[in-house]
């Protein structure tokens, strides 16, 4: 880790040296983490920095966790590709964010196209909450509880889950999420808060209908899918992460990448990728309660930004062939520049505080 940090501090060029997590750990992070799929092992460079904890301590499965994959039919529940993750994670001794529960999307037909009552809805949760949690119990540092539930306009996404419950299937997805592993940190988690006020004010919403309810919840994940050129300041995303910290929540960056539009990049779209990298990283250093940042792949070759948003792409820290671009050494020198500012991430201290269930009579607002 010293090592790492002298490295850092000295010269540029040999900043590709530095390991991102060692680096983030130092700057008082719990972890610097990545998405990870059971396909990685088919580019052994890739595959090679996925699992060196020095880089990496923490992993999110992208697919594997999802209600699709595992109970693609009713009942019937399904778990090898995420056990060859958590596996995996654990061999490494790296922190498990588990992902995710509750998701309108990547949801079976059963599902999506059954018709459900309250009671058979809140069943089929229940079901699915306590099974697939049950199953990972102990191994998960955190849960992503509920996923994308809400429009960017701060409304709340139509789904088979709002439609049989309405607002109350936030309060109970938590509550089963408790129930089925009371040592896992429970979080919402959405794309775009970092971009649209309102979205962020419904997310705000949503934990307090869960706190109000009684129901643990302690984190808020921002997916954070940016687009060059479109990444609010530091000090704006700071003011986003705070309006969290401020109903006694952790706060994490749960998907990070920062995709180029309007592809062959050139120099100038590099190094706004690099500052914006940056500037998330630093918001994230900014905010006590910010416990660490996940990009979602790490190599432009394994992204999924080409395929779901066309002509964009070269989003991730490493290229195609898995070496350090310009954003790996903003983000190495800006963590590396952090070394010691904040004391070392401590997990105790967070849980006291996201104990608290009841929202305080006058619930601060970050201004
Ligand atoms: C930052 O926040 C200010 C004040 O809310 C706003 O006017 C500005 O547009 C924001 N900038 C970005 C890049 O989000
Ligand atoms: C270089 O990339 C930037 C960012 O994508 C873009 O705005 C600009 O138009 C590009 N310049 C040229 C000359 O293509």
């Amino acid at each position: 880790m010293k090592t790492a940090i002298l490295i850092g501090a000295v010269a540029g060029p040999l900043l590709a040296s530095a390991q991102l997590h060692a680096l983030a750990k130092d700057a008082g992070l719990l972890y610097f983490g990545t998405a990870v799929s059971p396909s990685d092992s088919n580019d052994g460079a890739y595959y090679r920095l996925s699992n060196d904890i020095k880089n990496f301590g923490q992993y999110t499965p992208d697919n594997a966790q999802k209600w699709d994959a595992t109970e693609p039919s009713r009942g019937r529940f399904t778990y090898g590709q995420a056990d060859s993750i958590v596996n995996r994670a654990i061999s490494n001794k790296m922190l498990m964010r588990c992902h995710t529960l509750v998701w309108y999307s990547q949801l079976p037909g059963w599902v999506s196209s059954g018709s459900w009552t309250k009671d058979t809805m809140t069943s089929v949760m229940q079901t699915h909450i306590s099974n697939v949690m049950g199953h990972f119990k102990g191994k998960c540092y955190a849960w992503d509880v509920v996923n994308e539930a809400l429009e960017d306009d701060g409304t709340y996404r139509n789904n088979p889950f709002l439609k049989a419950l309405g607002d109350s299937y936030f309060a109970l997805s938590f509550k089963f999420a408790a129930a089925a592993d009371p040592s896992t940190k429970l979080y919402y988690n959405d794309y775009n808060l970092e971009y649209f006020p309102v979205k962020a004010d419904g997310a705000v919403r949503i934990a307090k209908l869960v706190q109000a309810a009684g129901v643990p919840i302690h984190g808020m994940g921002l997916q954070a899918h940016m687009t060059i050129g479109r990444t609010p300041s530091r000090e704006n995303l700071t003011w986003t992460l705070n309006k969290y910290v401020a109903l006694g929540l952790d706060v994490a960056y749960t998907e990070l990448d920062v995709r180029i539009k309007n592809l062959p990049s050139n120099a100038t779209g590099i190094q706004m990728q690099a500052k914006e990298y940056a500037d998330i990283v630093g918001s994230c250093l900014d905010v006590p309660r910010c416990v660490g940042i996940t990009v979602w792949g790490f190599g432009d070759a394994h992204s999924w930004i080409p395929q779901t948003f066309p002509g964009a792409g070269e989003a991730c820290l490493f290229d195609r062939n898995s070496k350090p671009k310009p954003a790996f050494s903003s983000v190495s020198a800006l963590l590396a520049s952090a070394s010691g500012k904040r004391p070392p991430w401590n997990t105790a201290a967070s849980t006291a505080v996201a104990a608290v269930t009841k929202p305080a009579a006058a619930t601060p607002t970050a201004a």
